[in-house]
């Protein structure tokens, strides 16, 4: 079968800028043509098992249910959850979607937005008066679409996996809401966002302000679907999208036929703060739920206490890297850095185990993984993947490069210092489970 396989780069391209795919631009994700021509061409039959383990957006997830497969799609951010299942909307619901805008915004209106969420973390942003306007939205949003008798934020729900898409797509356009505002907090760098210097300095936006951009970002949504490459429309198959980790997937053993997934690449990009926005929606409290989903996702620049001490099957890259690491001039290198990638490489470790127990025998699993590097010392990624891998029972079928010309590296000052050269290569590689 891996030989069989089109893998076309998985960059995002225009397939990722048009249709459902174009509601949440994830700078992380991969491209809508690379995850349907690599399923498409797995011969898979219908109703095939097909998993992503760190699904993001729901790249994957959206073209396996659109082939007819079995799909479930885990990310531990929720809100990435939130995304993944608005982009798995069926189109055909796409007339029913303005009356419903209508009906929350026409709700919306009739009640002046006083009530307030002690340390709501949309005050962040916003005085508590816009904040809640965007509540009230957000409250009619679940009042029609996921529980009549009361409002709580959804981080305080135990039913963000039960999500409807319906539901999903509102919130996705909430969170636009909330982007489009707030523009002026978001830097050059795709992974932060600003917070105002003090209280006086947050935005007062109206709530006639509020409606109309949440209406006109449902408009632009809705006429997203429209213009959708024809790849993407026949959504049948079966989906599921929830919150697991990678390392812990609510799997049987050997149930699974083929996994497509991104990790979280290893240069220090926080995804739990380039949705820092996104999760104040959902109500995580920046110095409490948001800080504890922060440790736990891979990729993530905090550090733990303690951090085990890297086996041999990790592999003869991966232990390299981390003496030249540990031994390198540069300012908390011994101890931060070292620190951090011990972290990333354990969790990786740990999920390609588990995703060797998941894949029935013989079956494919291919992973995007990108290189790059840490101040002079090249990180091989791909090449640890393949060690680590093999150390857990997945054989390396095939591998396909692709040259990158830029990478988030370039965009840091710093790293100029050490390097003048800021290609990545990223590479497609397709293992087989023993
Ligand atoms: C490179 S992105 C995947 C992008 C995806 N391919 C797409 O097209 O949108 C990696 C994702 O892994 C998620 N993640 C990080 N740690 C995780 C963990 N331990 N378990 C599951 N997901 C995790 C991040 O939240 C992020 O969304």
């Amino acid at each position: 079968m891996v030989n069989k396989l089109i893998i076309q780069n998985p960059k995002r391209d225009n397939s990722a800028r048009s249709g459902r795919a174009s509601w949440y631009p994830y700078y992380a994700g991969f491209s809508p043509k690379f995850a349907h021509s690599i399923l498409e061409s797995s011969g898979l039959p219908r109703g095939a098992c097909i998993v992503d383990s760190w699904n993001g957006s729901g790249t994957t997830t959206t073209s396996s249910t659109g082939l007819g497969y079995r799909t479930y799609g885990y990310d531990l951010n929720p809100a990435m959850v939130v995304i993944a299942k608005a982009r798995l909307l069926n189109r055909r619901e796409k007339s029913s979607l303005w009356p419903i805008a209508e009906d929350i915004l026409r709700k919306s209106a009739c009640i002046e937005s006083t009530f307030t969420i002690s340390r709501d973390p949309l005050n962040t942003w916003f005085i508590p008066s816009s904040t809640a306007a965007i509540r009230n939205l957000e409250k009619n949003i679940q009042i029609l679409l996921i529980d009549s008798s009361k409002f709580n934020l959804l981080a305080n729900r135990d039913n963000i996996n039960s999500l409807s898409d319906l539901a999903a797509f509102f919130y996705t356009a909430l969170f636009r809401t909330v982007r489009t505002i707030i523009k002026k907090f978001f830097t050059s760098n795709p992974t932060w966002v600003k917070k105002p210097k003090n209280k006086a300095a947050r935005l007062r936006t109206g709530r006639e302000t509020i409606f109309t951009i949440f209406s006109a970002e449902v408009r632009l949504m809705i006429d997203a679907i429209e213009d959708e490459p024809l790849v993407q429309q026949n959504l049948d198959g079966d989906a599921h999208i929830g919150i697991a980790s990678s390392d812990f997937l609510p799997h049987q053993d050997n149930s699974v036929d083929l996994i497509l997934s991104s990790p979280p690449y290893c240069t220090r990009i926080d995804y739990a703060v380039a949705t820092m926005t996104e999760l104040a929606v959902l109500g995580y409290t920046l110095d409490g739920s948001f800080r504890e989903l922060r440790k736990k996702l891979i990729g993530t620049s905090t550090v733990p206490k303690t951090i085990p001490t890297p086996p041999p099957d990790w592999g003869a890259t991966c232990n390299m890297f981390l003496e030249q690491l540990a031994s390198h001039r540069s300012k908390a290198s011994k101890s931060y850095y070292y620190k951090n990638h011990v972290q990333y490489f354990d969790a990786i470790y740990r999920s390609l185990k588990e995703l060797h127990r998941v894949l029935i025998p013989g079956g494919l699993c291919a992973l995007v993984v990108q290189d790059s590097y840490y101040k002079d010392i090249h990180n091989n990624l791909p090449r640890m993947f393949i060690e680590m891998a093999s150390a857990n029972g997945l054989s390396l079928g095939r591998k396909t490069d692709f040259g990158m010309t830029r990478t988030m590296a370039g965009i840091n000052p710093t790293i100029k210092k050490y390097r003048k050269v800021f290609n990545a290569t990223e590479s497609v590689l397709c293992f087989i489970n023993n």
